[in-house]
């Protein structure tokens, strides 16, 4: 049954951390995955989520199964993380379960795409997450791209997606990045959501937001602007959010997929829908990560302590941005990178090409996806001088 089978390529970015793992170079640095990591390069337990376990500790008195949709709490403490007190809860017209990562829950929204409408097509921003394509893909939908981030000027290339976005049918589902896009950061600014938010209900095709960096870009409240000005205006949609980044919760697998349908009955059936998906995937989603991230949400002094750790590494990633346009210039290159600091989250496209980010691994053991994003929570004071030197030396 398996003598046929051929080996498949490595995956673009998690393939690059095996790379890492094993690369002996005491210089080597990360820029790969998207996964934080502090000035000394270590990616920590955050420590209200050491306080959330510890209560768990001593509070958790069963291992019995939940159910498909998974804890009550969380769904409820993270849909208002990610909505706020939108009306939408009130008018009972949101269904929120966990998922097994933010992942999971791309993969629930299109099986659930998929059995609104099989084989329907979802628009994917162009460039989007590596693995949206696969994600999609193996949900059985149709996978097509609108034009997003304009690689000449490093900058996003809104008419274009607006002209694209216009001719979508009404019957095919849209994917957008609710904040820190990955891979580009290059946001839409409150105006241009306006604008995306008038067309999709003009257009009526579904809108599919992808909240997987909340509290990255320009805050929690911030980041969320688009998502709920989409949810004021429109009828239907999809979210799918992530506690990996924003709770470092990353091997934990916990996420969240949201339906906001038309009204309290539609989204009754939507209901029973969602939990008979996940029945036949996985039964029920991993409990730990949803009550680590309940008891912080549900505390107010943990939630406070959270806030301050989070504001720690959004401002940690934002200080390197400056500090590695300033080395760039340092060592003497002439192109202008200053669009790294105006882009938000995670990530930045470096504007090079493969072979540049082949010869900056192959030369200095700098590990970056072929994209040319950059994790540029990799970056740190001790390593941004040898990172900027490298990156001078194959331009
Ligand atoms: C990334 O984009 O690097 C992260 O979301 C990690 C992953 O799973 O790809």
């Amino acid at each position: 049954m398996f003598s046929h089978l051929q080996p498949r390529p490595a995956d673009p970015i998690l393939g690059l951390s095996v790379k890492f793992a094993a690369d002996t170079n005491p210089n080597k640095i990360d820029l790969g995955a998207g996964i934080y990591k502090d000035a000394a390069g270590n990616t920590p337990v955050l420590a209200c989520v050491k306080a959330a376990e510890q209560f768990r500790v001593d509070n958790e008195n069963t291992k019995a199964y939940i159910n498909s949709m998974g804890s009550a709490l969380f769904n409820e403490k993270f849909t208002e993380l990610m909505l706020g007190e939108h009306r939408v809860i009130a008018e009972k017209r949101i269904r929120t379960l966990s998922t097994p990562g933010g992942t999971g829950a791309l993969r629930i929204a299109g099986e659930f795409i998929n059995s609104c409408k099989p084989g329907a097509t979802i628009w994917v921003s162009n460039p989007t997450w590596a693995n949206h394509q696969g994600v999609f893909t193996a949900a059985g939908l149709t996978v097509k791209t609108y034009p997003y981030y304009d690689y000449e000027n490093n900058c996003l290339d809104f008419n274009g997606m607006l002209e694209a976005l216009k001719d979508v049918p009404a019957e095919d589902a849209v994917l957008i990045h609710a904040c820190c896009h990955n891979p580009s950061g290059m946001d839409l600014n409150n105006e241009q959501w306006q604008q995306v938010a008038e067309l999709v209900k003009e257009v009526g095709f579904t809108p599919v937001v992808d909240m997987a960096y909340q509290g990255f870009g320009d805050g929690l409240e911030a980041d969320a602007y688009g998502l709920r000005l989409m949810a004021d205006i429109v009828d239907r949609m999809v979210i799918c959010g992530s506690c990996s980044k924003n709770f470092g919760l990353y091997r934990e697998r916990i996420g969240a997929c949201s339906v906001i349908s038309a009204s309290a009955a539609e989204s009754d059936t939507v209901g029973t829908i969602l939990p008979a998906i996940v029945r036949v995937n996985y039964s029920m989603p991993p409990a730990h990560g949803a009550a680590i991230v309940e008891t912080i949400l549900n505390s107010a002094e943990l939630t406070q302590q959270w806030y301050g750790e989070l504001a720690e590494m959004r401002d940690r990633i934002n200080g390197m941005r400056q500090l590695l346009v300033d080395k760039l210039i340092e060592n003497g290159v002439q192109q202008d990178f200053s669009f790294i600091t105006r882009q938000k989250g995670m990530f930045s496209f470096l504007g090079i090409s493969k072979e540049q980010v082949q010869r900056i691994q192959d030369e200095s053991s700098i590990y970056i996806v072929g994209s040319s994003r950059i994790s540029i929570a990799g970056i740190s004071p001790s390593n941004v001088d040898y990172l900027a030197q490298s990156i001078a030396k194959v331009l």
